[in-house]
């Protein structure tokens, strides 16, 4: 299997705990895309679901391919989410928002009664950190606001370059006109801790690590899927 097959296997596993008339948060990315695919063939044979999209792209895929949207408002508590993850590790605490769609997927996530996340096992690793983690920030303040994320990585011995998130044209912007910083630690040991400095920062909007949140992992690998279950 090459990897987008591996994505495509993660989201069919997936797509099994999906119930009919559930009211369900819909991931961004790659992997969240291919589930998107199989859930509308599925609506398309007459398969009823209420999604809630985490982002602006997720939105234009579920219209163009008919699966029916409604705003988080319209539905506030949703049954089950099912999104992607740039990193997995042991616990399944997540780094998330290489899309750049942490804020709402981390609220829409909040707003499910279950969240399960879909990947190939290359996003599998022992300590999270590798990948490198989005901050999203308010752009007023930016210098200040980086200041203080590199005061709080130093005083967790945390250490990596802490970048601004470019775009074609300038800055990257999220869906809710924030910027992002993507801080490269390598190796996180404490992320609790980090995840509660971060949230303690006036300018942070939010962060990546999503801690205590996943219910299940479902990682693809040659050999299959296999499910991966939170401990109580
Ligand atoms: C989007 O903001 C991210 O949280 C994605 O869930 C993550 O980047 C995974 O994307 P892929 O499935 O494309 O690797």
């Amino acid at each position: 299997m090459d990897a987008r097959q591996l994505k495509i296997a993660a989201a069919q596993a997936a797509l099994a705990h999906v119930e009919d008339g559930m009211r369900l948060g819909i991931g961004t990315g790659s992997t969240a895309d291919e589930f998107v695919r199989l859930l509308a063939e599925k609506v398309a044979g007459g398969f009823n679901v209420q999604g809630v999209p985490t982002s602006e792209r997720t939105a234009r895929l579920c219209v163009e391919l008919g699966v029916p949207l409604f705003s988080l408002d319209d539905l506030p508590e949703l049954d089950l989410t099912i999104d992607g993850a740039d990193e997995v590790d042991g616990a399944l605490g997540l780094i998330k928002g290489g899309g750049g769609a942490l804020l709402r997927e981390k609220i829409v996530a909040s707003a499910s009664a279950r969240m399960i996340v879909i990947a190939d096992e290359s996003k599998l690793v022992d300590t999270l950190g590798r990948f490198p983690l989005p901050i999203e920030v308010a752009p007023f303040g930016l210098t200040a606001t980086r200041l203080a994320v590199e005061r709080l990585a130093a005083g967790l011995g945390l250490s990596g370059e802490i970048v601004q998130r470019p775009d074609k044209d300038g800055p990257y912007l999220t869906d809710g006109g924030h910027f992002i910083l993507d801080a490269s630690f390598g190796r996180i040991p404490d992320a609790e801790a980090l995840a509660n400095g971060l949230v303690a920062i006036p300018g942070v909007v939010e962060h990546g690590l999503f801690l205590n949140m996943a219910n299940a992992v479902i990682i693809a690998s040659q050999s299959g899927a296999r499910t991966l279950l939170a401990k109580d």
